[in-house]
């Protein structure tokens, strides 16, 4: 068996949580594999509307297996949160989540390290969503993290000597703390952590694979943040793409199945960074609160502009993606005319593939194709599209050699068409 992948394609937001949670039925276990609390993900059902930062979308089935990945970086405060609100609805995660040991715990000083540097970095900031994320990668990579296993030996030690270490760094910025504050609830979050299985989550998907067992790897964040091929510094700081789900898991390149890369119909951006199609005018404002962008996990309002096909191939390109989700199509019903982006031009150079850095100079070339102006929100088959969406989806077909096998016209589970 092999593990099906689905991840966002733009710079985030394209509707992961509601697209892992429409196919997990087909899966028996979904896992996260990198990431953390800096994705918001939204699933809607029976007119509830649930945002996870943990926690996998497929958590509301009850035959499916959720695992949070060794790749992934773990707030036990925002985790207690969730488990929490979650029980509170009646739904009981610690029976179908499972965490690795080898995923590392973001502490309330990484946090704080995340503010500071943001803080100081002034008009030059990356927009992080101050989740502590790059400072807890950082520790990863230099060798100094602490890991969900550590809880079971020594905790209290270790835990102590990384918080020395960053009241240390602290000591570079002009920055007023208080580390101790944040403290109880994390400790309260390291005890619900406690109620979870712990395992080595390499071997047990390894099993899982043997035994036939279905996996779908849920993607945070967008090709466009990833920290090798995003636009850097700009960007998160793990590798978002397909490749990091074989070092999220613990699973062989040779296992990847399907890749089902997702993007919105038009294209949204949370944070600091080069956005080319960006539209700062009357029509970004209407798709910012036609399409209700603002950010599911700051509440930042969401840059809006329109969908860049030299992006999204160069997403296709990095995570060899085999089929394409569209979601959003919806937002798009009123407009007369949509624009689609197909090169870039920099002074006299016209760009079709993605190039080395993109800024303020880098201007979109467009192509106009006429807008349906139909409402899609209740159409449920695809024999019911207006003759303009199919157009538009032949016209990206065509552009990005993948087909289009998912159309969602809403955010609740029922509104989406099978294309296949
Ligand atoms: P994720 O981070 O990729 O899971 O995406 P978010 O949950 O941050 O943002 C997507 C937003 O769009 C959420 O509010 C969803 O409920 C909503 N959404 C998802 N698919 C659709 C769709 O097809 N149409 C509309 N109108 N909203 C959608
Ligand atoms: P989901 O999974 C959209 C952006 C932040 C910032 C940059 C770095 O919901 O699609 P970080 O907190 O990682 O240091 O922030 O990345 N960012 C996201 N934007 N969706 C997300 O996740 C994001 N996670 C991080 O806005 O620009
Ligand atoms: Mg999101």
């Amino acid at each position: 068996m092999k593990i099906d992948v689905i991840l966002g394609l733009q710079w985030g937001d394209e509707g992961k949580g509601k697209i892992v949670d429409v196919l997990s039925p087909a899966y028996d276990v979904i896992a996260r594999f990198q990431g953390g609390p800096n994705a918001g993900h939204t699933l809607e059902f029976n007119n509830i509307k649930h945002v996870l930062h943990n926690i996998p979308s497929g958590i509301f089935r009850e035959n499916t297996l959720n695992i949070i990945g060794n790749g992934v970086v773990l707030d036990p405060v925002i985790f207690k949160k969730e488990v929490d609100k979650l029980a509170g609805m009646g739904v009981d995660i610690t029976r179908n989540l499972v965490i690795s040991r080898k995923a590392h715990l973001i502490l309330p000083s990484h946090r704080i390290l995340d503010a500071a540097s943001e803080k100081a970095k002034g008009q030059g900031k990356i927009g992080s969503t101050l989740k502590g994320i790059g400072p807890t990668y950082m520790d990863k990579t230099g060798r100094n993290g602490l890991r969900v296993g550590d809880i079971e030996t020594g905790f209290q030690d270790k835990y102590k000597a990384l918080k020395e270490k960053h009241k240390n760094l602290l000591k570079i910025y002009d920055f007023e703390y208080n580390i101790e504050e944040a403290e109880t609830d994390w400790f309260e979050g390291i005890e619900t952590l406690k109620k979870f299985k712990f395992i080595d989550s390499e071997h047990v998907v390894n099993n899982f694979l043997k035994e036939g067992k279905k996996i779908l790897a849920e993607g945070a964040q967008g090709t466009m943040l990833d920290i090798d091929f995003g636009s850097y510094p700009f960007v998160t700081s793990s590798n978002t793409i397909c490749a990091g789900v074989c070092t999220g898991l613990g699973n062989p390149p040779s296992s990847i199945g399907e890749v089902l890369g997702i993007f919105k119909a038009y294209c949204t951006r949370v944070g600091s960074g080069p956005f080319p199609t960006e539209l700062l005018d009357e029509t970004g404002e209407n798709l910012r609160n036609l399409g209700h962008e603002f950010g599911s996990t700051t509440g930042r309002p969401r840059r809006c502009g329109w969908i860049d096909l030299v992006a999204l191939k160069y997403s296709i390109m990095l995570n060899g993606v085999t089929q394409l989700i569209m979601t959003k199509a919806d937002v798009l019903d009123t407009f007369d005319t949509i624009r689609v982006a197909t090169a870039y031009q920099c002074g006299d150079k016209i760009f079709t593939d993605f190039p080395y850095e993109i800024d303020d100079n880098t201007k979109p070339i467009y192509t106009d194709l006429p807008g349906w102006k139909t409402d899609l929100t209740s159409i449920r088959e695809q024999k019911q599209f207006p003759e303009a969406l199919k157009k538009y989806i032949l016209f990206l077909e065509k552009e990005l050699g993948v087909p289009v096998t998912y159309v969602s016209v809403g955010p609740d589970r029922v509104q989406i068409i099978n294309t296949k």
